[in-house]
């Protein structure tokens, strides 16, 4: 999972890396479109006010921009981000002292929100909805609370999985926006971009094979194209043209639509060993050795994006284009016709 070169998944050599390549402004900001226009008038209004932004939840994948997004957000409100993580928040004091040192206007990220303690978690919503703060002041008989009121603040929360969060929590959110899947012509312009950063020489048609192997996903477009570049430093003239992207590619093992080995491991999975499914979650889990909350995280989205599993009360089928990608032919129904183009 580690090594997985198209992992959705930060490794800390890229942590390093990623600082110089991610956008700082909301123009440098490649697609998301939709989201770009709804949150530049969020800001611009909170501007206009003088008052901080609302709060935001930004959900998707992940390495598609979510933590991006909300340094974005601090940097064009010219304020302070002040970053945690829900499994970071143990207690519901270290909450407490998180939101009172906060300074008027700041942007408090909350990344992995849906793994908030729920003692927690209950406390942040009278942070959130009246900006105030109830303390117990001593302990036993004498204990009083205390309301503290607090300045007003932005909380951006983050999550690859916006269903695990409870619903009152989602309702404090003014703002909830859910980043998709990049399209080959951002995902070009985010290559580009990174090219001219990482001062790598590239050809049009190595960019537009790198493109169109990453996943819809900018994070894995940058380390791809990082890869690609040693290839053609060790194995070529450094210049990153189609063949050296195609040869890199192939040598890494991610096909055309940017599958790995795992990818095509599960998918073979369902179709051989459960005959196109349905599956539960656990067992593909046991099956193919990986853990179910990284299968329903990392590898699924992707999948059902492209049409290749599906979803079903009673577990995961391949779909007809999955054994066409693969070389396989899809099982026939009784009455001749094809069982994975009726509905599942
Ligand atoms: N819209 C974009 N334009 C250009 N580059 C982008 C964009 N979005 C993301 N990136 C690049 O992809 C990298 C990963 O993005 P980011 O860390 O924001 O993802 P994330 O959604 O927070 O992921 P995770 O769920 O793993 O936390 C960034 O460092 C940046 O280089
Ligand atoms: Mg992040």
């Amino acid at each position: 999972m580690q090594d997985r070169l198209v992992s959705p998944h930060l490794s800390e050599e890229e942590q390093i890396l990623e600082g110089s390549l991610r956008p700082r402004h909301l123009q440098e900001y490649i697609g998301q479109e939709k989201i770009k226009a709804n949150l530049s008038i969020l800001l611009e209004a909170a501007r206009r006010r003088n008052e901080a932004v609302d709060h935001v939840l930004l959900y998707g994948p992940p390495g598609l921009g979510k933590t991006t997004l909300c340094n974005i957000i601090a940097a064009e409100m010219g304020v302070n981000l002040r970053t945690t993580s829900g499994p970071a928040i143990e207690h519901a004091g270290d909450l407490a002292s998180i939101l009172t040192s906060l300074q008027p206007g700041e942007v408090l990220f909350i990344d992995e929100i849906h793994r908030l303690a729920r003692a927690v978690e209950e406390r942040l919503y009278s942070a959130m909805e009246d900006f105030s703060l109830d303390v117990m002041i001593g302990k036993g008989p004498s204990a009083r609370s205390l309301r503290l009121s607090l300045p007003p603040f932005t909380v951006v929360g983050a999550t690859t999985r916006v269903g695990s969060l409870t619903a009152p929590l989602r309702d404090r959110f003014g703002a909830i926006y859910r980043l998709e899947y990049y399209d080959t012509k951002a995902l070009r312009e985010i290559l580009l971009r990174s090219a001219r950063i990482l001062k790598v020489p590239a050809e049009e048609n190595g960019i537009e094979e790198i493109a169109s192997r990453a996943r819809g996903t900018p994070r894995i477009v940058n380390r791809l194209l990082k890869r690609v570049r040693d290839y053609a430093q060790v194995k070529a003239d450094g210049v990153i043209t189609s063949e050296v992207a195609k040869a890199a590619l192939d040598a890494m093992e991610i096909d055309n639509i940017g599958l790995d080995q795992t990818d095509r491991n599960m998918l073979l999975t369902i179709i051989q060993k459960f005959r196109g499914g349905p599956v539960g979650l656990d067992t593909l889990a046991a099956s193919t050795s990986e853990d179910s909350e990284t299968i329903e995280d990392v590898y699924e989205p992707y999948l059902l994006q492209l049409g290749f599993i599906a979803r079903t009360p009673r577990g995961r089928i391949a779909m007809g284009a999955a054994y066409e990608h693969l070389g396989l032919t899809p099982p026939q129904a009784e009455n001749g016709s094809n069982l994975w183009t009726s509905n599942p």
